[in-house]
């Protein structure tokens, strides 16, 4: 039983009591269940506050609009309603009740007793890093398995159907739809007015929504007004096979795309009935390239599927493989993350489909129409914070999760930015912010107007870039781009060691010159430079920066420290002042130890004192903080107390059961209440013990960095090099 927050609202006052869902809840209940999460737009979640079963609420959209989606099982003539919450005048049914809600990395399952026939729920959102054809289909599944209780046979049938809500975010414009009879039966539904690349309230107006399943006796559907549909249902066990083709508005008597599947005669546990939700577009992304031009970009899986309904076939019929491979990534995971702790191995996987949920990989089409399979950049969208395009320093929070689970994945992410600025068109000498304001339209700041962050993103970029080399033995980041990391590292230079005054990453925090956390990110660019020269072959470059950035950490811990604490400070000369100095993650994820030990055992202290109810601030100016630095500085903690205290406060506000909305990374550390964001890709960064556990692991072979490895039957086993120069094996992610 997972123990949460309840709160009772009686008139002016609020009081919260410690309370008991009614369910199991393992590991925890968050603030939000992610439900079919695999892109910007197919991102739908059950939010919990203190706990919310699974047909208490309709799913949502991340940003909190509903997604119709609604459930119901018969049990010997008795309608239960599992999932969603709708109303059907003039029937009856009732409520199933939720008995278990369980949350791995891929998978959230729902046991949901339906009188005599406990209904297991599962919803699995495949996180496929090193098969990039099955990571850029924007399918989920929804598998629905009976099993009867109480030893006796029963007639049992289920039902479920979206609504049109999951192609808008504007329900008064006119929807169309058509449902195909096949071997696979797929409802499709979309906008009349398309608007290739537009939003509305962060939802594409382009593309369509998918409802799939496979077609078998027993199998009917319906398309048709909510409550006719559901009715139809309820009172008869089936649907009708047909189709309402009166085109009208989302919420013009609501229509819904649904199927039903007669399950039969139940004695123990029934065939699960597997069902694809997704949300397609074509093309996905436009992409600024060389000379102002402007490419469209489409989803890699066209590379391997011509039409939509071939790719969905596919997806429904590789299920069983699919859930195989996911329950052996979830096992993985969680037995890497819990050899730190089983508070750690919750939040992790808590972050997994957030973090991969916003983003997807592209290719450029061929003039014949062809997917140009060498030619992949993945995308990613800010969320919530605003709708930027591969915001560098978003990519950078959340690059232990790229590392972790396919370092490629990474190189994929800065691609985009490297290309970009290697056009020229770009007039700024530090690296640029993004890629574009508003997802998914990749085109550039041509202007230089972008959010200015000039030391924070040279920074990322420098080290990620080195981070991703380590990784993966592959130079042709390098190669291709060594002018350009130069360039920023000549700005590093000359702008790291006295930060004027500017934002870094934290910018709802304000400005402040003289960052003592910015200066670090700049310093370890530098040196990463030189690392990188010295890969180049250039030893006359590399000596020169690795003396500049240790002549750097000198002077800067002569700026930086207190004179009245023993603690770093927030920014120089104002010795009262301090902050997370999560920078110094990149020091040790690079290995360069530049920076004197000494420093992370004095940080390490000073937090273990200055710990609220709810974590350690992120500095001095308020009294929240964020959970994705709070766990870069729990990896870089030189005790387990410290480490632990701060992944305690992390998962402590994950679990709290105060927030309804997917997590969100920003909150307060008094009261544990969220700040502004939610659903950010920035939750990759909770994978930042893992990243660094296998810091020192460095691959020899580029082959797991080439794509065609990627989606080749075995990149299973890949030569790694340890620190201490040994060469070993280690296993990756089989396929
Ligand atoms: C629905 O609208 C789309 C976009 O305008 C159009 O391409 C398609 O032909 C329409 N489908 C039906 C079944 O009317
Ligand atoms: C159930 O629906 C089918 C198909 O619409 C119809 O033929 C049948 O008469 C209905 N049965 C009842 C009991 O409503
Ligand atoms: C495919 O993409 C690669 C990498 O961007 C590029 O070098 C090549 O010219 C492209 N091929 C075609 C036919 O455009
Ligand atoms: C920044 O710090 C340097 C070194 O302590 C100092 O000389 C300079 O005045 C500071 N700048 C500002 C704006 O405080
Ligand atoms: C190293 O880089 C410097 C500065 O770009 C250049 O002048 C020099 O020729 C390079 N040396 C080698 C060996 O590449
Ligand atoms: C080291 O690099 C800096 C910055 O590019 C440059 O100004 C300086 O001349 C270099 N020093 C040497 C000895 O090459
Ligand atoms: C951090 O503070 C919270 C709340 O005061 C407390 O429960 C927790 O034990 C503290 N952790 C450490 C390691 O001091
Ligand atoms: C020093 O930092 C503290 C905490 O951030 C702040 O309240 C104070 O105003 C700062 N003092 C100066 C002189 O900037």
């Amino acid at each position: 039983m997972s123990v949460l927050a309840t709160c009772l609202q009686l008139n002016v006052f609020v009081a919260c009591a410690a309370a008991a869902v009614t369910w199991t809840a393992t590991p925890f209940n968050p603030a939000s269940i992610p439900l079919a999460v695999r892109s910007p737009y197919l991102s739908a979640w059950l939010n919990q506050g203190s706990g919310t079963a699974l047909n208490a609420d309709w799913p949502r959209f991340w940003t909190g609009s509903i997604l119709g989606w609604a459930g119901f099982i018969k049990v010997d003539g008795t309608a239960y309603n599992f999932l969603g919450t709708p109303s059907v005048p003039s029937v009856s049914f009732q409520k199933s009740v939720q008995k278990s809600m369980t949350f791995t990395s891929t998978q959230s399952t729902f046991v949901m007793t339906s009188g005599p026939i406990d209904l297991t729920v599962n919803f699995l959102s495949p996180v496929e890093p090193t098969d990039l054809v099955k990571q850029s289909l924007p399918l989920s599944y929804l598998t629905l398995t009976a099993t009867s209780t109480d030893g006796k046979s029963h007639s049992v049938q289920v039902y479920t159907d979206i609504s049109a809500e999951w192609v808008t975010g504007d329900d008064s414009l006119t929807a169309n739809w058509s449902t195909t009879v096949g071997s696979t039966l797929v409802h499709q539904v979309q906008l009349e007015d398309q608007t290739p690349f537009g939003e509305v309230s962060d939802r594409i107006q382009q593309g369509s929504a998918y409802y799939a399943t496979t077609a078998a006796s027993g199998t009917t559907y319906q398309t048709g007004q909510d409550i006719v549909v559901r009715a139809q249902f309820v009172n008869n066990g089936t649907l009708a096979n047909t189709q309402d083709k009166n085109f009208r508005a989302v919420d013009d008597d609501w229509p819904v795309f649904a199927f039903a599947h007669d399950l039969g005669t139940v004695s123990g546990t029934s065939s699960p009935i597997t069902i694809a939700v997704g949300h397609v577009r074509d093309p996905a992304v436009e992409y600024i390239v060389a000379g102002g031009n402007i490419q469209d970009r489409s989803l890699f899986f066209w590379s391997q599927f011509s039409s939509v309904g071939a790719a969905i076939s596919s997806f429904l019929g590789d299920f069983s493989s699919a859930l195989s491979r996911a329950n052996t990534f979830d096992a993985k995971v969680q037995t890497d993350a819990t050899a730190i702790s089983s508070d750690y191995a919750g939040l992790v996987a808590l972050s997994m489909r957030q973090a991969f949920g916003a983003t997807e990989i592209t290719a450029s089409r061929n003039s014949d129409g062809s997917i140009n399979t060498s030619d992949i950049l993945m995308f990613m969208k800010e969320i919530s914070s605003d709708g930027n395009v591969n915001t560098v320093d978003v990519i950078f929070p959340s690059w232990a999760i790229w590392l972790y689970t396919n370092p490629a994945l990474g190189k994929y992410l800065l691609l985009p930015l490297f290309e970009y600025q290697a056009t020229g068109q770009y007039p700024n000498k530090w690296a640029v912010h993004d890629m574009g304001a508003s997802y998914p339209k990749a085109l550039g700041h041509n202007d230089g107007n972008d959010e200015m962050m000039p030391l924070e993103e040279s920074g990322n970029m420098l080290i990620m870039t080195l981070s991703y080399i380590q990784k993966s033995g592959d130079q042709s980041l390098i190669t291709s781009y060594y002018n350009l990391l130069d360039q920023w590292t000549q700005f590093l230079i000359a702008e790291a060691l006295i930060p004027a005054n500017q934002i870094s990453t934290d910018d709802f925090a304000g400005a402040l010159p003289n960052q003592t956390n910015l200066a670090i990110k700049g310093i370890v660019g530098i040196k990463a430079m030189s690392e990188i020269a010295s890969l180049a072959g250039n030893s006359s470059v590399a000596s020169n920066y690795s003396s500049i950035a240790a002549s750097y950490v000198t002077q800067w811990q002569d700026f930086a420290t207190s004179k009245t604490g023993p603690h770093l400070t927030l920014n120089y000369g104002n010795d009262s002042s301090w902050g997370l100095s999560y920078n110094l993650y990149g020091d040790k994820l690079l290995g360069l130890n530049l920076f004197p030990e000494s420093v992370y055992q004095m940080q390490t202290a000073w937090y273990s004192s200055h710990n609220n109810s709810f974590g350690v601030p992120l500095d001095t100016r308020h009294t929240y903080t964020k959970s994705d630095w709070s766990i870069l500085s729990a990896a870089i903690s030189t005790t387990t107390a410290v480490r632990d205290l701060f992944i305690s406060a992390v998962h402590k506000y994950a679990a709290d059961g105060e927030s309804s909305q997917p997590l969100g990374d920003w909150y307060e550390t008094l009261d544990g209440s969220v700040e502004g964001f939610r659903a950010r890709p920035v939750v990759g960064g909770h994978l930042a013990l893992l990243a660094l556990q296998t810091a020192d692991a460095k691959l020899e072979s580029s082959a797991a960095a080439s794509p065609t490895s990627l989606i080749s039957p075995d990149p299973s086993v890949i030569t790694v090099k340890a620190s201490n120069g040994a060469s070993r094996r280690a296993s990756r992610w089989s396929l």
